[in-house]
């Protein structure tokens, strides 16, 4: 098990795992593998004597690959967190870097298309369209990547059939379980082929049975080479993280490694094989 500190580069003694800040050309030179650089995050609310922060100070790498648990009390900062990572909220002070972007104080368009084409999000109240059909719900991502109506529904059909959906196309929300709901929502999180998968308390509204056909989801997308990154109230859940955060008060308590950065999963890319099929038959 590996122990990392605060402060310090999150690969520990691997000096692949640090990135570097070049003084001449004053931009950061990042590890291909590294995802997402924080440093001096802050998130305040408020101003003067009734400014509160729910992030503080916050410094985070995450690798490709990693399957990250955020843990810790109600109000640390988990989901302020997770919707920054997500572009979906943004600090008020600090650095955050997205594949070695600085996406710190980018424009909310910028914001929306990267969102669309990087992340997948996975909400504890799933967060279903009610008026669209499950097929239409999983489909949605892609509308924001400007796919054809046709490719959305196919790409949705395949994602649905994954999680032994394909029955359930053309049913509404409100006709399925929580657990159908939450699958949905996983099949809609990954239809985009999302570099990363946010999931906020994705079991907190299930029961175990459930939650655990949802953990097993989750843990096939993580072997595929995906970077999850999970909160979740469920200590009991940490077995399938690779690292586990707690947070206290806006800052990282404990971060603990219990896979090392070499034996995380490689990305499965179905695209690259295809180029690598079409450029040898170039070849010949
Ligand atoms: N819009 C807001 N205005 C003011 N304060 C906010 C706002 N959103 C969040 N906060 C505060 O930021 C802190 C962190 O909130 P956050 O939702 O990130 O907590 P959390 O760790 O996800 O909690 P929980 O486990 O209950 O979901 C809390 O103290 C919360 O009150
Ligand atoms: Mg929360």
């Amino acid at each position: 098990m590996e122990s990392v500190c605060r402060g310090n580069s999150t690969g520990g003694s691997n000096p692949l795992a640090s990135a570097t800040l070049n003084q001449h050309q004053d931009k950061i030179i990042m590890d291909n593998n590294i995802v997402i650089k924080m440093s001096g995050l802050t998130k305040r609310y408020g101003y003067g004597d009734t400014a509160s922060f729910a992030l503080q100070d916050f410094d985070l790498e995450i690798r490709r690959g990693e399957f990250v648990m955020i843990m810790g009390p109600s109000g640390c900062g988990k989901t302020t967190l997770l919707n920054i990572i997500g572009l979906l909220d943004r600090a008020t002070d600090g650095e955050y870097y997205l594949n070695g972007e600085d996406v710190s104080d980018i424009s909310s368009a910028r914001q929306a298309r990267l969102r669309a084409k990087k992340i997948g999000f996975i909400f504890q109240d799933f967060n279903l369209i009610q008026n669209l059909t499950v097929i239409e719900n999983v489909a949605l991502p892609l509308v924001y990547v400007n796919r054809p109506r046709t490719v959305r529904l196919k790409a949705a059909s395949n994602a649905l059939k994954r999680f032994h959906l394909s029955e359930r196309e053309y049913y509404h929300p409100s006709q399925l379980s929580g657990g159908q709901k939450q699958r949905v929502a996983i099949a809609r999180a990954i239809v985009s082929d999302p570099e990363i998968i946010l999931a906020d308390e994705p079991t907190g509204n299930l029961d175990s049975r459930s939650s655990s056909i949802v953990m097993d989801e989750l843990k096939a997308i993580h072997e595929e080479g995906n970077t999850i990154i999970m909160v979740t109230h469920n200590p009991a859940l940490t077995v399938y993280a690779t690292r586990v955060i707690n947070m206290l008060d806006g800052q990282i308590a404990t971060d603990v490694k219990t896979v090392s950065d070499y034996n995380l999963p490689q990305p499965i890319s179905v695209k690259s094989k295809k180029r690598r099929r079409k450029s040898r038959k170039e070849e010949k």
